[in-house]
């Protein structure tokens, strides 16, 4: 499933880059902002950095934008959060089907209001076909219950009698989480210097180099992007084997 090398326009990029977009709260604090401004700057960052990926040309980007654990905010901020959410679908998605970009969500939908919810699936629909840059956006999302909602699955065929025990397998249950299809994400990036991974894509994270930010995502562009490529150009990735995969 995991494909490392990918000769793009820079020499070999990763297919897959996942961010952890933090740091929107200290960004603002540190300036006497409200933290929804915080928010705010980091839609624009959100904006340069799919620009950015999709010129470099990087296959999947794959960014946590709500987690199953932001419910717990005031409310107030999960408003503002929400409605960052809206407006991104409706003010940016024309462009991003211009851009070719392909719209995917991962994350638990049942809960969600349903405007927001057809808003999702509106995204995904219009830009079903694009086959340049793949955007997907965790909402809602937390790996542990991913892989609970693949655990379950995979109980109903076994309670049904379509499937045995013993056929389950890591490939097996892989197929059943969110997006099966793509690849796992070769490197995933957090900003603002914290360094774990938070419930994010814990099963697809099994060999990705994590590289770690010091700047608030409100800060993170273009060259930043590039840095923490070079920075994961210069790992060696040898996926429990012995053979190096990434050259320098
Ligand atoms: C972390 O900053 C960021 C988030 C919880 C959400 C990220 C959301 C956006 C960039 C905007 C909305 C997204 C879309 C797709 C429209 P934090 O609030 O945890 O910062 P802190 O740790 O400094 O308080």
């Amino acid at each position: 499933m995991t494909q490392p090398l990918h000769a793009g326009r820079e020499g070999y990029l990763p297919l897959h880059v996942a961010i952890i977009m933090d740091g929107n709260g200290r960004w603002a604090a540190a300036r006497g902002l409200p933290r929804v401004e915080g928010h705010r700057r980091g839609v624009e960052a959100l904006r340069k950095t799919v620009r950015a990926a999709s010129d470099l040309g990087i296959r999947v980007l794959t960014i946590f934008s709500f987690s199953s654990e932001n419910w717990s905010r005031p409310q107030s901020e999960i408003r503002d959060l929400l409605s960052l959410l809206r407006r991104f679908i409706r003010n940016d998605l024309a462009n991003l089907h211009k851009s070719n970009v392909r719209l995917r969500v991962i994350g638990e939908r049942e809960n969600l209001a349903p405007d927001i919810r057809g808003l999702l699936e509106e995204a995904e629909s219009l830009t079903r076909h694009n086959d340049g840059l793949t955007l997907v956006v965790a909402f809602n999302y937390g790996a542990r219950q991913e892989i609970a909602r693949a655990a379950r699955r995979l109980a109903i065929e076994v309670a049904e009698g379509r499937l045995t025990a013993d056929e389950i397998t890591p490939e097996r249950l892989g197929r059943y989480l969110d997006e099966p299809g793509l690849p796992d994400p070769d490197v995933i990036i957090r900003t603002s210097g914290e360094q774990r991974l938070s419930n994010f894509l814990l099963w697809q994270a099994a060999y990705s180099e994590l590289v770690f930010v010091p700047v608030n995502w409100p800060d993170f562009d273009r060259p930043a992007l590039e840095n923490a490529i070079a920075e994961y150009r210069r790992r060696e990735r040898r996926f429990g084997g012995l053979i190096a995969q990434i050259g320098s």
